[in-house]
C-alpha cells in the first residue's frame, strides 16, 4: 500500500469517536498522525514489550522525530495481563510524574493494547491512549472498540473496562515481520467478521485468503479494512455489549473453553481456537437452526486451506476430553445462569444469539469435530 492509499475507518461514538487508519508506513510517520493529538506539548509514553520493541521502537522513534518518548516495556505474553504487571506497569508511569494530559502510546499486540489500555482506562482516572496494533489479530479485533482488560484467577479478561483509545493506526509493515502463525491466527477473525455479517466478502476470502496470507499488499489492505469496518459499525451500534456487539463473539463460546482447556498459550493460540471454535459453532448451527451442510464444509475448507486447526486431532499434545473441555463455558462472562449462550449461524454470513441450547448438542458438536 502506497503513503497515499491509507483506509480510513470512522469508529462513530460521538464525542469519544475515532478513526482507525489502515496502511503503510504509519510507525514510520507516526509524529504527522499523532500531530491532531498534539497540538500543545504533550508528554507521550510507550507502553510495549521487548519483542514488539526490537522490531518496531526504532521506527516508531525516528516517526516520532525530535518529540521524546519514555518508554515502558511489560513482560512479553498473555502473563503480562496481571494485577501485578498491571500495578508495575501503574507504579513506573506515576514515577515519571505524568499528568493528565500524558499521551499513552499502546505498541503491540493484544496483550500490550490491553494492558496499556487499562492502565490508561485507571491512571489519574483516564488518559488519552492510542493503539498501535502490531500484529494482524490486534489491526482486525482488540485493537479497535475499547475493549481492555487483565486476567484473574477467575477467569480471562474479568477485569477491565470498555475505553476508547483516541486513534488506531495499523500499520501493515508489522506484518512483514509477523511469524506465519501469527498471521494465520490473526486471519480467522478477519473470516470471522465475513461469516457474522457478509457471505459475499466471506466469498472474496475463499478466492482471496491465499493472497492476504502471503502478503500481497492490496489484498491485506481490503481485507483488514473489512474487519475494521465490520467491528467499527457494531461497536457503534453497541458499544458496551447489550446486543449486536455479542456476534463478534462467534465461535469464542467453543474457542474459549479449548483456550482454557489448553492453557493459553502455545498448543492453541486465540485465533486457532477461534478458528476450530466457528467450525464447532457451525456443526451446532446446523442442529439448532437447520444452517446448510455445504456451509459448515465450506468454512472448514477455507479455514483448513489456510492452514489453520479445524479437528482437534490438529491441536498438539494429549487429546482433549469433550466433558471437561465444554465444562469451561460455564464460566465465561457470557455465561447466563450457568449456561452459555451462544452465537449461531442460519447460514454463512449471518449470526444470531441462541440462549439454552440443549448441552447434549453442545457436546455433539464437539465430538464430531474430532
Ligand atoms: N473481540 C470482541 C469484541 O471486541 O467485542
Amino acid at each position: 500500500m502506497s503513503a497515499a492509499s491509507e483506509r480510513r475507518v470512522r469508529v462513530e461514538l460521538g464525542e469519544r469517536s475515532y478513526d482507525v487508519v489502515i496502511g503503510s508506513g504509519l510507525l514510520a510517520h507516526a509524529g504527522r498522525w499523532l500531530e491532531p493529538l498534539l497540538e500543545r506539548p504533550r508528554r507521550l509514553v510507550v507502553i510495549t514489550d521487548p519483542h514488539v520493541a526490537a522490531a518496531q521502537l526504532d521506527r516508531l522513534r525516528a516517526g516520532l522525530g525530535n518529540r521524546g518518548a519514555d518508554i515502558i516495556t511489560v513482560p512479553t505474553g498473555e502473563r503480562a495481563k496481571s494485577w501485578g504487571e498491571l500495578e508495575r506497569l501503574l507504579d513506573r508511569l506515576l514515577g515519571l510524574t505524568i499528568d493528565r494530559r500524558t499521551l499513552l502510546l499502546a505498541l503491540g499486540g493484544g496483550v500490550v493494547g490491553d494492558l496499556a489500555g487499562f492502565a490508561a482506562s485507571i491512571a489519574l482516572r483516564g488518559l488519552d491512549f492510542v493503539q498501535l496494533p502490531t500484529t494482524l489479530l490486534a489491526q482486525v479485533d482488540s485493537s479497535v472498540g475499547g475493549k481492555t482488560a487483565i486476567n484473574t484467577a477467575a477467569g480471562k479478561n474479568l477485569v477491565g473496562a470498555f475505553y476508547q483509545p483516541r486513534l488506531v493506526l495499523a500499520d501493515v509493515d508489522c506484518l512483514d515481520t509477523l511469524p506465519a502463525r501469527e498471521l494465520r491466527a490473526g486471519y480467522a477473525e478477519m473470516v470471522k467478521h465475513a461469516v457474522i455479517a457478509d457471505r459475499p466478502m466471506f466469498e472474496w476470502f475463499e478466492d482471496h485468503g491465499a493472497a492476504v496470507i502471503a502478503g500481497d499488499a492490496a489484498a491485506r489492505g481490503r481485507a483488514v479494512e473489512h474487519s475494521c469496518v465490520t467491528k467499527a459499525a457494531i461497536v457503534g451500534a453497541d458499544e458496551r455489549e447489550g446486543g449486536v456487539r455479542a456476534h463478534l463473539n462467534f465461535g469464542h463460546t467453543f474457542g474459549h473453553a479449548l483456550e482454557t482447556a489448553t492453557g493459553f498459550g502455545d498448543r492453541l493460540l486465540h485465533g486457532e481456537s477461534v478458528a476450530l471454535g466457528m467450525v464447532m459453532a457451525m456443526r451446532l448451527s446446523e442442529h439448532v437452526l437447520g444452517c446448510p451442510a455445504d456451509d459448515t464444509a465450506r468454512l472448514t475448507a477455507h479455514l483448513a486451506a489456510l492452514g489453520l486447526p479445524t479437528r482437534l486431532a490438529d491441536v498438539a499434545g494429549p487429546p482433549l476430553d469433550p466433558r471437561a473441555t465444554i465444562a469451561h463455558m460455564a464460566v465465561d462472562k457470557k455465561a447466563k445462569g450457568g449456561r452459555p449462550s451462544f452465537i449461531l449461524a442460519p447460514r454463512l454470513g449471518e449470526v444470531r444469539v441462541v440462549d439454552d441450547v440443549d448441552p447434549r448438542l453442545v457436546e455433539a458438536a464437539f465430538v464430531a469435530t474430532a
